[in-house]
């Protein structure tokens, strides 16, 4: 039987495995099957990144070079930036972006791009997408375009949704060690994935059906998304009421149960967050299901960008300036600690809101050597005091391990500080707020 001959050959890896989409998500995957002693293919659309791949340049902060030229020259792990390569897979990975079009509608189009060109296999082939989506994408999109091309499900094609859940700099969390969810078409797909993750994953979970997985997804996404909602205006009303927000929220962690601390800041961003919790909201909708707590989060966490610039420009204000003709010092433009990922980042609304308003921005970030906006390149300038005591505002926007925090503070004239970064320094008063 050909689901019992595909698990016999994942089980003594001998399976090719090959994943389409080398980012964040895709590339640390790669390198897990491929240090687990399978044969990867990789590949993506983007040739600038192949090359780089091949020359053994990793571009994910979270993969280190060395350990993606072993697997390139040892030949467990080929790069290709042409889909016929993928034709010797058994087994294919699907990681592409999930974004949302300017009208915040799902955008699949890479998915489906993705599995047009897939080559026909010879034999039975696993099918497994990772990439975040909306409850019913495999269903209803994947699975009839294989069926529409005489593949069986469950019996030659194993169709599989499993959703990504790494965490880019999370050091004691990665690919290997983030327990696995996976849903099948069909039982025989679900039995086949749950092999396959079994060889590089620690724990893999089965739920009922591919839909139950994507749903899984967005509900840890959504879980995150909401309570940052929640507590983002907790800090609003804290500040309305001259209370210590972070010292709310440490006060409040000390519960041993019942609470789970969430933090305030500049607004959500990356590729997950601001994005997936609309993708099941739009789903919803159209079953003339009303999501409001997804809706009210999404609102309220889009609206800090704003939040922060109102709160510069009345913290200027206080000192009898105006937003328009002041320096504006930002301190960090990715989305969050410790990555260089700067999609969607809350950074670059607040950088443009200041603009709008005629501020002079630069920036530092030790991982964000430049990043482009309103057709304007801006280039990360070092921290040195001199340069700081020429600012009207120095704003911490991330709380990266590398700055130093104590330094800043000493050197910048007026600090505010959106992450609680400066969490147990204190300042001359009035010279350091937080928000
Ligand atoms: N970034 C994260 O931390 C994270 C975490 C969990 C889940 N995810 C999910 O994983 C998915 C991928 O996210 P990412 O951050 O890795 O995206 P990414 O943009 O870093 O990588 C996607 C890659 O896919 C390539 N690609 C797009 N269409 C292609 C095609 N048809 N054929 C071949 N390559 C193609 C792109 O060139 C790009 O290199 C998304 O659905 C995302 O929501 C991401």
């Amino acid at each position: 039987m050909s689901v019992e001959n595909l698990i016999d050959r994942i089980n003594k890896k001998e399976t090719v495995v090959g994943v389409i989409g080398l980012g964040y998500a895709g590339l640390p995957l790669a390198i897990e099957f491929a240090e687990e002693g399978f044969e990867v293919v990789g590949f993506d659309l983007n040739e600038e990144r192949v090359s780089k791949l091949q020359n053994g340049q990793s571009y994910i902060e979270d993969i280190s070079s060395a350990r993606l030229k072993e697997q390139v020259r040892d030949k467990r792990l080929s790069l290709t930036a042409h889909s016929k390569d993928l034709a010797r897979a058994d087994v294919i990975l699907i990681c592409v972006q999930t974004p949302l079009r300017k009208s915040k509608e799902p955008d699949i189009s890479f998915i489906i791009k993705a599995i047009e060109g897939i080559p026909t296999p010879k034999k039975e082939r696993l099918i497994v997408l990772q990439s975040t989506t909306f409850p019913g994408t495999t269903e209803e999109y994947v699975r009839p375009y294989f069926e529409k091309n005489g593949c069986k499900i469950g019996k030659n094609l194993f169709l599989v949704f499993a959703p990504e859940r790494i965490d880019p700099s999370n050091k004691k969390f990665h690919s290997s060690n983030i327990p696995k969810i996976i849903g099948g078409e069909t039982e025989a797909c679900s039995r086949v994935g749950k092999v396959l993750f079994e060889q590089v994953i620690e724990k893999v979970v089965v739920v009922d059906s591919a839909k139950s997985a994507e749903m899984v997804k967005l509900l840890e996404n959504t879980f995150r998304a909401d309570n940052i909602a929640m507590v983002n205006e907790f800090a609003l009303m804290c500040h309305e009421m001259d209370i210590d927000v972070w010292e709310v929220i440490d006060a409040a962690a000390t519960k041993p149960f019942g609470f789970m601390p969430f933090y305030p800041g500049p607004g959500l961003g990356g590729h997950c967050l601001p994005v997936d919790p609309v993708y099941l909201s739009w789903k919803a909708k159209i079953l003339d299901f009303d999501p409001r707590f997804i809706d009210l989060a999404t609102v309220i966490n889009a609206q800090m960008p704003q939040e922060i610039v109102v709160r510069i420009g009345d913290l200027l204000n206080d000192k009898g300036k105006s937003l328009k003709g002041s320096h504006v010092f930002i301190v960090g433009v990715s989305y969050k600690k410790n990555v260089a990922d700067y999609r969607e980042s809350p950074a670059l609304d607040v950088i443009d809101l200041l603009q709008k308003k005629g501020a002079t921005i630069e920036y530092h970030d030790p991982h964000v050597a430049q990043f482009e906006l309103n057709e304007k390149v801006f280039h990360s300038k070092k921290l040195s005091e001199s340069h700081l005591k020429k600012q009207d505002i120095v704003v911490v926007l991330t709380n990266h391990d590398e700055i130093d925090f104590k330094s800043l503070v000493k050197q910048s004239p007026f600090l505010f500080d959106t992450r609680n970064a400066t969490k147990g320094l204190s300042a001359a008063k009035g010279k350091l707020i937080r928000l």
